[in-house]
C-alpha cells in the first residue's frame, strides 16, 4: 500500500480498552464505594432548575457522567470539575442542540422536566442507555402531560410546552426515571402535585433529600406517594450523594465468587439487603457496619434460593447479573427472573462461553449446577451484564478477553484498580482499530 493509505490508516486508528483477566484464586483487601451513578445522574439534571450554583460531591469519574455534563453544557449549563466535586449552574437554560448526544444515555430524559419546568417548553431527542429493552418514554410524558404539558412529536424529537399547574399523577409502573421527572417538573408547577404508584429506590429518596436540601417543599420521595408544593424558586445547596448499591453489590459479588475476605468502605448497608441475604444464603459471613460491609467467603459456595428482581425494595435488576455470575462455581440449583427489562440476558450466552451451565427459558434463567470455567473471548453488551462477565472470568482456568469495556465504563469509576488492589489478575489493554 502506498504512502497515502497508510497515512489514512494512520488517522482512522483508534484504540479500544480491553480487559485480559487471569483466574484468580482469592480477593483480600479493602475497596471504597463511590457515590450512586444512579442519584448523580438525576441530581446533576435537576441543576437546571436553579440558577444558583450546585456542588456536588465526589462525582464518579464514569463515562455516563461524563455524556450527561455535555448535554448540561449544551442546554447552556456552567459545569466545571473541581478534584471529585462538580459545580454546576444554569443561569439561562435551553433545549439542548445535539440530538445524537441525548441518544448515548437514558438518563438523558431527565433533563426534560427540569427545562420545561423553568422555561415552559423543551425539545430533546429520544433517549438511549444500555440495550436491555424497549424502554419507551410513555410514562415520562404522561405524567408531564397531567401537568397540562402539550407534546408534540418533532421527527425523532419530543417539543414540550404549556404552563404547568400541580395535580394528580399515577404512574402506570413504578418507574424510576418517569418518576423523578415528574418530582423534577412538578417543582415548576403551580400548586401541589401528588405523585402515585411511584418507585421507592433509594435513589429517588436522595434526589429529594437533594431537593430540600435546595429549598424544594417535597415529601415522600422514595415511598409509594409524594407530594410536591411547586412553584418555589430553589436556590443552591453543596450535596453528598449516597454510596452506589449495584457497586456495593459488584464487590460483594465479586468475592463471593473467588472466595476471600474484602471490606467495603463508604457503603450503605441498608439498601445492599436483598444482595446480602442472598449472598448469605450462599455460605458467605458478611457483617455489617455503620458504613461498612465485611464479606467472607472460605468454604465452598451454596447456590442461593431463586432470586426474582422487581422494583425496590424487591431485588435489584441491575445487581442480578453480577450475583448470577457469583454463583457459577456453587454446588445445586437455582434460578433467576427478570421482571423489569425484557431484555437483559444478552450476557448469559457469553457466560456459556466460559462453560457456565446455565439455560434460558423466557425471563428466566437456570443454574444448572458448578462447572469448570474454561477461559474465553467475550463480549460486554450492556453495562451489569459486562460486570457478571468480569467476574465469569476471574473464576475461569487461563486467560480470558472481555471486549466492549466501554459499556463497563459508563458505570464503574476504575472497577480495574478496585478489583486488582484486592488482587484480581485482571489488566486493560488498548487494542487498536480502524475506524
Ligand atoms: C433506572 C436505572 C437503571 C435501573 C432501572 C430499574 C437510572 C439512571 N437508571 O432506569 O439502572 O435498571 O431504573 O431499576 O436510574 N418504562 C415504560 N415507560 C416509561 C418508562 C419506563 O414502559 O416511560 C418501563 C421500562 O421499559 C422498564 C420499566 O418501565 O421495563 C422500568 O424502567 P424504569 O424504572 O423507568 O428504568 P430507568 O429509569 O430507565
Amino acid at each position: 500500500k502506498g504512502p497515502k493509505a497508510a497515512r489514512r490508516a494512520y488517522r482512522g486508528d483508534a484504540a479500544v480498552a480491553t480487559y485480559l483477566i487471569r483466574h484468580t484464586p482469592r480477593l483480600s483487601g479493602e475497596v471504597e464505594v463511590s457515590t450512586a451513578k444512579n442519584a448523580v445522574l438525576p441530581i446533576l439534571a435537576a441543576g437546571l432548575l436553579t440558577e444558583d450554583p450546585l456542588i456536588i460531591k465526589e462525582v464518579p469519574r464514569i463515562t455516563d457522567v461524563e455524556t450527561l455534563v455535555s448535554i448540561l453544557r449544551d442546554c447552556g449549563a456552567e459545569v466545571n470539575r473541581s478534584g471529585a466535586d462538580l459545580s454546576v449552574c444554569a443561569l439561562q437554560p435551553q433545549s439542548p442542540q445535539n440530538e445524537e448526544r441525548m441518544r448515548k444515555l437514558r438518563a438523558s430524559i431527565l433533563i426534560l422536566g427540569p427545562i420545561l419546568a423553568r422555561t415552559g417548553s423543551a425539545c430533546v431527542g429520544l433517549p438511549g442507555g444500555c440495550a436491555i429493552g424497549q424502554r419507551p418514554i410513555d410514562l415520562h410524558l404522561k405524567g408531564l402531560q397531567a401537568l397540562g404539558a402539550q407534546v408534540h412529536p418533532l421527527g425523532g424529537m419530543r417539543q414540550l410546552s404549556g404552563r404547568l399547574t400541580g395535580a394528580r399523577i399515577y404512574l402506570d409502573l413504578p418507574s424510576v426515571g418517569a418518576t423523578e421527572n415528574a418530582m423534577l417538573a412538578a417543582l415548576g408547577a403551580d400548586g401541589c402535585t401528588t405523585i402515585e404508584n411511584a418507585a421507592c429506590e433509594p435513589e429517588i429518596a436522595d434526589l429529594g433529600a437533594f431537593l430540600c436540601a435546595c429549598g424544594a417543599d417535597l415529601r415522600g420521595a422514595g415511598t409509594p406517594t409524594s407530594e410536591i408544593e411547586g412553584g418555589k424558586a430553589l436556590h443552591g445547596a453543596t450535596y453528598t450523594i449516597l454510596p452506589d448499591r449495584i457497586e456495593t453489590a459488584t464487590y460483594l459479588c465479586a468475592c463471593a465468587a473467588c472466595g476471600g475476605a474484602l471490606t467495603l468502605r463508604r457503603a450503605a448497608p441498608a439498601s445492599c439487603a436483598g444482595v446480602i441475604e442472598a449472598l448469605g444464603q450462599c455460605g458467605c459471613r458478611i457483617r455489617c457496619g455503620y458504613d461498612t460491609i465485611a464479606i467472607h467467603r472460605q468454604g465452598p459456595l451454596t447456590a442461593c434460593r431463586a432470586v426474582t428482581a422487581r422494583p425496590y425494595p424487591g431485588f435489584p435488576t441491575d445487581a442480578m447479573p453480577v450475583l448470577l455470575a457469583a454463583q457459577l462455581g456453587a454446588q445445586g440449583k437455582t434460578s433467576f427472573t427478570e421482571t423489569i427489562f425484557e431484555n437483559r440476558f444478552l450476557y448469559v450466552q457469553e457466560l456459556q462461553k466460559l462453560g457456565a451451565k446455565l439455560s434460558q427459558d423466557g425471563r428466566t434463567v437456570r443454574l444448572q449446577g458448578a462447572e469448570p470455567l474454561h477461559a474465553a473471548r467475550l463480549h460486554a453488551g450492556d453495562l451489569r451484564g459486562g460486570a457478571a462477565l468480569v467476574l465469569g472470568a476471574m473464576q475461569a482456568e487461563g486467560e480470558s478477553t472481555i471486549f466492549g469495556v466501554k459499556h463497563i465504563q459508563r458505570g464503574y469509576d476504575n472497577l480495574e484498580a478496585a478489583l486488582q488492589s484486592a488482587g484480581a489478575r485482571l489488566k486493560t489493554v488498548e487494542i487498536p482499530i480502524k475506524v
